[in-house]
């Protein structure tokens, strides 16, 4: 068994309906393909419709499952409304939410307009509002006693990061939201966690993060202690079971998933990584010379 193989192997999503938005490529495909071998019902939704039903075709082949696509932007809270009604009519219930779709692009801040700046925090904060704002009102509306959200963020929600501020700000303030509706609904019997991942290689964030010979230049492998990036099933796993019942007492928590990188770029005296070990005698009597 490695962290490339699945981890659950039973039907531990049996029966559950769960929306993923942006489930149409990358993290949110892995997640869905993962979801549908566990025997969950999923719903797709992103702008693009073409894209969904080319990936629903692709995963319903592969897995078998019960996937169900609606196109929707997730800015627009009637688009929203909209996915929920059209899942509630085909399936009667929801029982999950992953807020997985996001925008992004690497830029000085101060090249933006504010337009651009907007469009961000409009697609991952206002769009995870969205859809936790229509599933929260439904459950409680409902009296449904055992739902659950899950958000995805990035490392950089808490730590900040240059260059990406509009996605920084956003997924910031999902974080925020996370921790505060996780103590608020919980007496809906609403969970709400995140997952915090490190890089992960998709199409959608390579192009738009490393594009061209940025790739090359910054081998990201490089700055994470593992010296490897993230498999999508490893997301996966983890994303299934914060979904699953067994993570029950699992309450507003935000997990990391980035092979120590951030910590890397954290720790004070973490350049010490570069010294050789052939030179720690010297420095160990330099230090106990100065006694
Ligand atoms: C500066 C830019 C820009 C860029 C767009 N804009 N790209 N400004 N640099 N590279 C500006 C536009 O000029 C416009 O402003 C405004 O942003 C909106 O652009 P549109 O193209 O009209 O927006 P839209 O069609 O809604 O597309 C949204 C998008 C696009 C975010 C720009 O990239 C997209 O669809 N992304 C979805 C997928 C994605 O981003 N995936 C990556 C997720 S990775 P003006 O003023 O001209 O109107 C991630 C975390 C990864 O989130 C962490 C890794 C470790
Ligand atoms: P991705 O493939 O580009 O996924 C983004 C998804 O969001 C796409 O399916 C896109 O579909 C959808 N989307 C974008 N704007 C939308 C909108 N306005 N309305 C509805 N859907 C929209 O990138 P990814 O790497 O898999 O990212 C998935 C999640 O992981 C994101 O939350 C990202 O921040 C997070 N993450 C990724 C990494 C990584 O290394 N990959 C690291 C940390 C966090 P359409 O274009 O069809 O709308």
């Amino acid at each position: 068994m490695t962290y490339k193989d699945a981890m659950f192997k039973d039907n531990e999503l049996s029966g559950k309906v769960i929306i993923v938005t942006g489930g149409g490529s990358g993290l949110g495909k892995a997640m869905t393909k993962y979801f549908l071998q566990l025997g969950a019902k999923v719903v797709i939704t992103s702008r693009s419709l073409e894209r969904l039903e080319n990936t629903a075709k692709e995963l319903i082949e592969e897995t078998k499952g019960e996937l169900f696509c609606v196109a929707c932007d997730v800015r627009h809270y009637d688009q929203v409304e909209n996915v929920i009604a059209k899942t509630l009519e085909k399936y009667s219930k929801i029982d999950g939410l992953v807020n997985n779709a996001a925008g992004n692009f690497i830029s000085p801040t101060e090249r933006l307009s504010a337009n651009a700046f907007d469009t961000i925090l409009d697609i991952v904060l206002k769009g995870t509002k969205n859809f936790t704002l229509a599933c929260g009102k439904h459950w409680i509306k409902e009296k449904q006693k055992t739902s659950t959200i899950l958000n995805i963020v990035t490392t950089y929600a808490s730590t900040g990061s240059a260059y990406v501020v509009p996605s920084a700000a956003a997924k910031a303030g999902v974080l925020a939201m996370t921790r505060s509706l996780a103590v608020e609904w919980a007496k809906y019997g609403i969970r709400l966690n995140a997952i915090a991942p490190g890089p992960f290689p998709t199409k959608g964030a390579w192009d738009r993060l490393l594009p061209g010979e940025l790739k090359d230049e910054f081998d990201i492998k490089k700055k994470v202690p593992l010296k490897r990036v993230g498999e999508h099933q490893e997301l996966a796993n983890l994303a299934a079971y914060l979904m699953t019942d067994f993570s029950a007492y699992i309450n507003g928590e935000v997990i990391t998933i980035d092979g120590g990188e951030w910590l890397q770029g954290a720790g004070e005296f973490n350049m010490l990584e570069k010294i050789p070990s052939e030179m720690w005698d010297m420095l160990e009597m330099m230090i106990k010379s100065k006694k």
